[in-house]
């Protein structure tokens, strides 16, 4: 396997960053995570238009011209042989003595990016036996719409979920409206049929998967609301489900100790997971 640091296609094994890199010290920095189907880049532009986005809002510049960028992450895919997985892509503010202020600006920015696969099979079982998820309350930041590598309280949610026998946390906020997953967006679909997501003004990552599905919601004519939902409306939902570039939709039998629906993955869920790929740019 093989890396991109900085410029350089380097052995994964021996694949390293500076130790005042500011990624390393502060989380001062973004990331994307792409799908890889078929050997192609799923989203490849809307991947990086959030790159843009996440980079504006923390003040870094792009490590080098976005075409650039998506000729490296094709050839990091190409050079590794994958056919099905993800491509990952690291953006910091770059090396510098420790400090919390920015770096002069003569600091460039650091880019690694790796890619590496997934069976798809894997992934297949899972979503046709469906995933448990629990519930947590929300203790992140208010700018989880920058996909930044600041991403301890994720890791701590996922992890309780894990020792909890499930595979996902659902974040809930005050009035204990599901926010999203650790790692994922969160979608129910009511007893009417209709799909509900969280509308994305705040609290949560604008999907890039959560948009694509938006895209064949409205291309298929479905019933859907962008709005709150709360945990206990999860709870009742006859489907629940969850998406992200790594999984693409994944549906949700349990919260928590409610089983959904009839405790087997929903139709509405399924059906969004086939059409996925027939949807992407
Ligand atoms: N996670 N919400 C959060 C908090 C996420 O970390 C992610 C993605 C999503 C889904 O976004 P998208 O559809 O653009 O992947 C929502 C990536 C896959 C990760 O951290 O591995």
């Amino acid at each position: 396997r093989i890396a991109y640091v900085n410029g350089q296609y380097v052995p994964h094994a021996q694949a390293a960053v500076h130790v005042e890199d500011r990624g390393y010290q502060f989380a001062d920095g973004v990331y994307e995570v792409c799908e890889v189907w078929h050997g192609k880049i799923v989203d490849a532009p809307r991947h990086l238009d959030r790159l843009g986005r996440s980079l504006s809002e923390l003040r870094i510049e792009w490590p080098m011209a976005r075409k650039a960028l998506e000729f490296v992450m094709r050839e990091v895919v190409r050079r590794n042989k994958v056919r099905n997985g993800i491509v990952y892509m690291q953006v910091t503010r770059g090396v510098a003595r420790r400090d919390h202020y920015f770096p002069s600006g003569d600091t460039a920015p650091s880019i690694v990016i790796t890619s590496r696969p997934i069976d798809p099979r894997a992934s297949d079982a899972t979503a046709a036996k469906g995933i448990s998820v629990v519930t947590y309350p929300e203790n992140r930041w208010p700018r989880v719409d920058i996909k930044t590598v600041a991403l301890l309280p994720n890791v701590l949610a996922k992890q309780h979920a894990k020792e909890n026998g499930a595979k996902e946390a659902w974040y809930f906020d005050k009035d204990n409206n599901v926010t999203e997953g650790g790692s994922t967006n969160a979608w129910i679909v009511t007893k009417e049929g209709v799909l509900v997501t969280r509308h994305a003004e705040s609290g949560i990552l604008r999907g890039i998967t959560r948009s694509v599905i938006l895209d064949i919601v409205a291309r298929e004519g479905l019933k859907f609301e962008e709005r709150f939902f709360s945990v206990e409306e999860a709870k009742a939902a006859k489907e629940a489900f969850v998406t992200a570039a790594s999984t693409i939709a994944v549906p949700v039998v349990k919260i928590d100790e409610a089983i959904i629906g009839n405790g087997h993955p929903g139709s509405v869920a399924t059906q969004l997971r086939e059409m996925f790929h027939t949807a992407t740019d």
